[in-house]
């Protein structure tokens, strides 16, 4: 007995090790001064950032390879209170003459779920830096909630476990919302985000 669970542990251990070696860091860096792109050829019911929020009393703004970005995000997107929002990540790397979609997306079922959940990257770089997120937390996405935030710089560390990763790609990101009755609201997001991802340490 002891000498079968001395050699599963020895299995895990090297399962846990190989993963390890196998978990590369690499930092993005934005193409966009501004950081945020719009999605290419969408139809007029596909908005951009500026449709998502009010950045009139927000700031980016870059120093050599890192952003910065302070003040208020005001949401404007009209859905309503209450509505499911999910959200789609996908990574797309330039290969030579186009854009080809990688292995890496995630989409989020339940945004508002998950918006301050810390061990996500969006909040390890975004909600975090939200000052009031105790009185916002609950107003998620929905128009009129004003996110405050304390300045913050964008200085973006990805571990990627498997393939090598370099040089440009895109990360497309959607946005959607859902009635009580599952019906997608009329208006949706689309925001790119370019860059390169270079090996880090
Ligand atoms: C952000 O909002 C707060 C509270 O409404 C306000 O006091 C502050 O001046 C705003 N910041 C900017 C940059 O407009």
């Amino acid at each position: 007995m002891l000498c079968r669970s001395k050699f599963l542990y020895a299995v895990l251990f090297s399962i846990f090790f190989v993963k390890i070696s196998y978990a590369l860091k690499y930092q993005f860096i934005p193409e966009n001064d501004e950081f945020f792109d719009d999605c290419s050829n969408q139809p007029k019911n596909i908005l951009n950032i500026y449709g998502l929020f009010d950045a009139s009393e927000f700031t980016i703004s870059r120093q050599d390879d890192i952003i910065y970005m302070s003040g208020n995000a005001t949401f404007k997107w009209n859905i309503h209170p209450g509505d499911r929002i999910e959200m789609s990540f996908q990574l797309f790397k330039f290969d030579r003459i186009a854009w080809v979609q990688t292995l890496f997306g995630m989409t989020v079922r339940n945004m508002c779920e998950l918006l301050y959940d810390e061990p996500q990257y969006w909040y390890k770089y975004w909600t975090k830096h939200v000052k009031n997120k105790k009185d916002v937390r609950n107003k998620c996405m929905y128009p009129g909630t004003k996110l405050i935030h304390e300045p913050f710089s964008l200085n973006m560390i990805f571990d990627f476990t498997g393939l090598p990763i370099s040089g440009r790609h895109k990360v497309i990101a959607t946005i959607k919302a859902f009635n009580a009755n599952n019906v997608e609201r009329p208006t949706s997001i689309c925001i790119e985000v370019e860059g390169q991802f270079e090996r880090f340490n």
